[in-house]
């Protein structure tokens, strides 16, 4: 019975249903990380050896970024492909179901020099749409590399995946998924509240990813890399407050669409709880996340 007035939630819908809440609620939470430079800090010490593993020898290098959103990290790999091979045709296929985010990413590239030797193919597609191709065999392409940038959480069922997405690997292809820490503050977050916020399809981390690739016995390296995310703006209730909140728990209006109780609950562990640390007056909240490079 103590579950109940948390329980007592008007309908909450997930933030994943509106595409432009959630493309809006993205741009507070990336203006409240390092996310992005913490993960080219990463690259830069480790994707060197990585990248020749997938492009020694190519005559063409062909890559799949899978849920690359604005494409910042994106571009930081591609320059580092560049950097290595300079010249060497790149073909780069962009596989985002965003609008809002394919737009930014293009204009991105408008502005980035040296994209010359890259072709871009934007699919707007959800991994699913593209894996239903694949399976229909109505796309039998084959890429040197696939990545899976913090988008893991919204592809349904990990393990097919995994298993489609390596299908569509030449033999010596690399598959790298990033995505939070099984012992991040945000995945204990959701495995706290799954059930009250309904995220039972979205609750993936690190665990869930390498307890697949063990079953299928698929060796991995794995790093992870320290994150937090400042959350100052959310008990305040403003605005930006209000969307990184939407954000952090994966529910579209989830100030005005959750029972008080339970919205107190929530804001006094992302507070009170071990994951919160302050600096300078202002509040984090971990979310340390972890790099999984598949072998081939
Ligand atoms: C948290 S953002 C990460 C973006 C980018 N990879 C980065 O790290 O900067 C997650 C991205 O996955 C996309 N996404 C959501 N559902 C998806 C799906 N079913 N298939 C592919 N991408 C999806 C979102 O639109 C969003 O752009």
């Amino acid at each position: 019975h103590f579950l109940m007035p948390l329980d007592m939630a008007l309908s909450t819908k997930s933030l994943t249903k509106d595409p432009n809440r959630y493309a809006q609620a993205y741009t507070v939470f990336q203006s409240r990380v390092s996310e992005h430079q913490i993960i080219q800090d990463f690259f830069n010490e480790k994707l060197e050896d990585y990248i020749n593993s997938f492009a020694k020898d190519k005559e063409t290098i062909k890559i799949l970024g899978v849920g690359s959103g604005t494409g910042e990290p994106d571009l930081n790999i591609l320059k580092q492909i560049q950097a290595l091979y300079p010249g060497v045709p790149i073909i780069y296929e962009v596989l985002e179901p965003n609008v809002e985010h394919i737009s930014k990413f293009k204009a991105a590239v408008s502005s980035t020099p040296n994209l010359k030797n890259v072709t871009f193919v934007w699919h707007q597609l959800t991994n699913k749409e593209f894996e239903k191709q694949v399976r229909e065999k109505k796309e039998g392409k084959k890429f040197d590399f696939i990545h899976m940038i913090q988008m893991m959480y919204y592809v349904g069922d990990v393990a097919s995946t995994i298993q489609c997405f390596r299908h569509c690997l030449e033999k010596t292809g690399r598959l790298m998924i990033i995505i939070m820490s099984g012992s991040s503050g945000i995945a204990k977050l959701w495995q706290k509240y799954e059930h009250h916020l309904k995220l039972s399809d979205f609750n993936i981390s690190t665990d869930q990813i390498m307890e697949v690739l063990e079953e299928q016995d698929i060796s991995y390296q794995y790093f992870e890399l320290e994150s937090d995310v400042e959350i100052t703006d959310c008990l305040k209730g403003n605005e930006h407050g209000n969307l990184l909140l939407d954000f952090l728990t994966l529910t579209c209006n989830f100030s005005e669409s959750v029972s008080t109780a339970l919205k107190a609950e929530i804001l006094e562990y992302l507070h009170s709880s071990e994951y919160n640390t302050e600096r300078e007056g202002k509040n984090f909240f971990d979310n340390k996340m972890g790099v999984i490079m598949v072998d081939p």
